[in-house]
C-alpha cells in the first residue's frame, strides 16, 4: 500500500464499485454518523485535527518510508512530523495521538460514504501507565511515543445498513491492520460488547478474542508488563502485527 493508494482509495473485492480510502475533512458528517452507529464519538481534538486533514500524517509518512526501505518507517515518519512542529509539551502528544490515528471510509460509486473505521494510539491505556509510573518530562513523552509506534485501538467499525454483508466491514479492518503493519506497528486491538457477538467477524479478521475479563500484555511495546483492561461486560480482541517470518 502506497501514500497514494490509501489516499485514493482501493476497490474492495467483489464488491464492484466499493472502495476504501483515507477519511478526509469533507467526509466529516457521514463519517461522525456512522461512527455513532458503533458507538464511537469524536472528541473535539479528533474533530479539530480532522478539518484540517492533520490525522494520520505519521503513517501517511510511514508508508512514504516504508516504500523507502526504511526500518522503522512510523517512527521516521512520526519524527519528522514532530521535528517539523518544532513543538513540545502538550503540543507533541497531541501531534503523536493524531498524526498517528487512521481514520477510513468506504466510498460507493456515486462517492457516497457508507462505511467508516477508526484506529489510534490507546491514550487512556498509555496516561495510566505514566501515571502510575509517575512519569514526567522528556520520560513521559518516551512512553506517548513508545505507544504511538507501537500500538493501535482499533476503536471503531460501521457499515450502512444498506451495504452489510459485502464485505466492506472486513475491508475496512483488514486496510487498517494492512496500512499498521507496513508502517511497523507491532500490535493492534480493540473492545467488543459481551452481547454484540462480534467474535465470530473479528476471528474471521485474524484476531484472538480474550476471554471476558482478560487484559492484554503489552509488555514488547511499553517495556513493563502493562495494557488494557476490559470494561466489566466487554472482551478484548488482539492480533500482532508483526511480519509473518
Ligand atoms: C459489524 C459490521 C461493521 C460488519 O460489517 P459488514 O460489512 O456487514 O461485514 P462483512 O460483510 O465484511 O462481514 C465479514 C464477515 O463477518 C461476518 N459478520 C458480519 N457482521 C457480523 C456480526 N454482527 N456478527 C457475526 N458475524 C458477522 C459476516 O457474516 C462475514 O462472514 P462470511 O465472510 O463468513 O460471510 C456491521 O454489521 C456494522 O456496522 N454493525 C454496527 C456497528 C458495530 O457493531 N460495529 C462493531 C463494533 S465497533
Amino acid at each position: 500500500m502506497t501514500r497514494r493508494t490509501l489516499q485514493r482509495g482501493k476497490n474492495v473485492p467483489g464488491s464492484g464499485d466499493l472502495r476504501v480510502r483515507l477519511a478526509t475533512a469533507d467526509d466529516e458528517i457521514p463519517l461522525q454518523s456512522l461512527l455513532s452507529l458503533a458507538g464511537y464519538k469524536l472528541e473535539q481534538a479528533q474533530l479539530d485535527t480532522l478539518r484540517t486533514n492533520k490525522l494520520a500524517t505519521a503513517i501517511t509518512a510511514g508508508l512514504d518510508a516504508a516504500s523507502a526501505g526504511n526500518a522503522t518507517p512510523v517512527a521516521e515518519g512520526l519524527m519528522t512530523g514532530l521535528a517539523r512542529e518544532a513543538s513540545s509539551g502538550p503540543e507533541e502528544v497531541h501531534h503523536c495521538l493524531m498524526a498517528t490515528t487512521l481514520p477510513l471510509v468506504a466510498i460507493d460509486r456515486n462517492g457516497a460514504v457508507v462505511g467508516a473505521s477508526w484506529s489510534e494510539p490507546p491514550e487512556r491505556v498509555i496516561q495510566a501507565l505514566i501515571t502510575e509510573l509517575g512519569t514526567t518530562g522528556s520520560d513521559a513523552m518516551e512512553i506517548y511515543l513508545r505507544g504511538c509506534i507501537g500500538v493501535s485501538r482499533f476503536s471503531a467499525v460501521a457499515v450502512d445498513p444498506s451495504v452489510r454483508g459485502q464485505g466492506l466491514g472486513a475491508t475496512l479492518v483488514r486496510t487498517t491492520t494492512k496500512v499498521l503493519r507496513q508502517i511497523g506497528l507491532r500490535d493492534i486491538y480493540g473492545q467488543i460488547r459481551e452481547s454484540d457477538q462480534l467474535e465470530r467477524f473479528y476471528e474471521q479478521l485474524g484476531f484472538a478474542v480474550l476471554a471476558p475479563g482478560q487484559p492484554l500484555d503489552l509488555s514488547a511495546v511499553f517495556g513493563v508488563a502493562r495494557g488494557p483492561v476490559p470494561a466489566p461486560g466487554e472482551r478484548l480482541f488482539h492480533r500482532s502485527l508483526s511480519p509473518i517470518t
